[in-house]
């Protein structure tokens, strides 16, 4: 199998905390794009639910699929959330925006009583930071947003330069916000909650990619099968 068969089969075993009647937060990216297109089939075959997206393309996923949909200030309390990852660690922290989507998928997955994450095995590190960590900001002063995010992963000692994303035209990649997205590469984060909290302090920063607290499991698709993996 390859890795998008994984992604597939990681996005069928979420299906199984799915119960009639829940309201839903979908994810954003390929994995979370497979769970939304299985979710389809079953709402066909009658399955009761209503779900909240957490991009425009999930939106439009989502309906194209004929899943019912509703908004947050509709339907402020959901009961899960099903959305991928970019890499996670055993006690379930995350890193997201791979796709651009993570103010909205942070929002989402906040608003919901439970969040599981679908990925393929390799997204699973015993340490998060080798993937860039995407950080929300906005256009304004980011020269000076830039070092000071640069500062704040310094102090928790993981340095390394944060890039502007770009889309392939060479313009800046801009969220469903119309916010900018800065990537760090920081390699190794031994304090995911410290960096987070530092993040956060920057002014002109407006999220950032660091889940933590709250994703209550991942089913993770691989080589050895489908397992499902709890806060260590
Ligand atoms: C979207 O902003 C991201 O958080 C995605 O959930 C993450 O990048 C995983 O995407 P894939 O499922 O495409 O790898």
């Amino acid at each position: 199998m390859d890795a998008e068969s994984y992604k597939r089969e990681a996005a069928a075993g979420a299906l199984d905390f799915v119960r009639p009647g829940m309201r839903l937060g979908l994810g954003t990216g390929s994995t979370a794009r497979h769970f939304v297109e299985l979710l389809g089939e079953r709402v066909r075959n009658g399955l009761d639910v209503v779900a909240v997206a957490t991009s425009e393309a999930t939106q439009a996923d989502a309906e194209r699929y004929g899943i019912p949909l509703t908004t947050l200030d509709e339907t402020p309390e959901l009961d899960l959330t099903v959305d991928g990852a970019d890499e996670i660690a055993p006690d379930l922290s995350l890193i997201k925006g791979g796709g651009g989507a993570l103010l909205r998928e942070k929002i989402v997955a906040a608003a919901s009583a439970r969040m599981v994450v679908i990925a393929d095995a390799s997204k699973f590190v015993s340490m998060l930071g080798r993937y860039p960590l995407p950080i929300e900001v906005v256009p304004f002063g980011l020269a000076a947003t830039r070092r000071a995010v640069e500062a704040a992963a310094a102090a928790t000692g993981c340095a390394g330069p944060a890039i502007l994303r770009r889309n392939r035209d060479g313009h800046a990649f801009v969220t469903d916000g119309g916010h900018w997205i800065l990537d760090a590469s920081l390699e190794r984060i031994a304090d995911p909650r410290s960096l987070a909290e530092r993040l956060a302090a920057v002014p002109g920063v407006v999220e950032h990619g660091l889940f933590i607290g709250l994703a209550h499991a991942a089913v993770l698709a691989g080589p050895d099968g489908r397992r499902i993996v709890e806060p260590s």
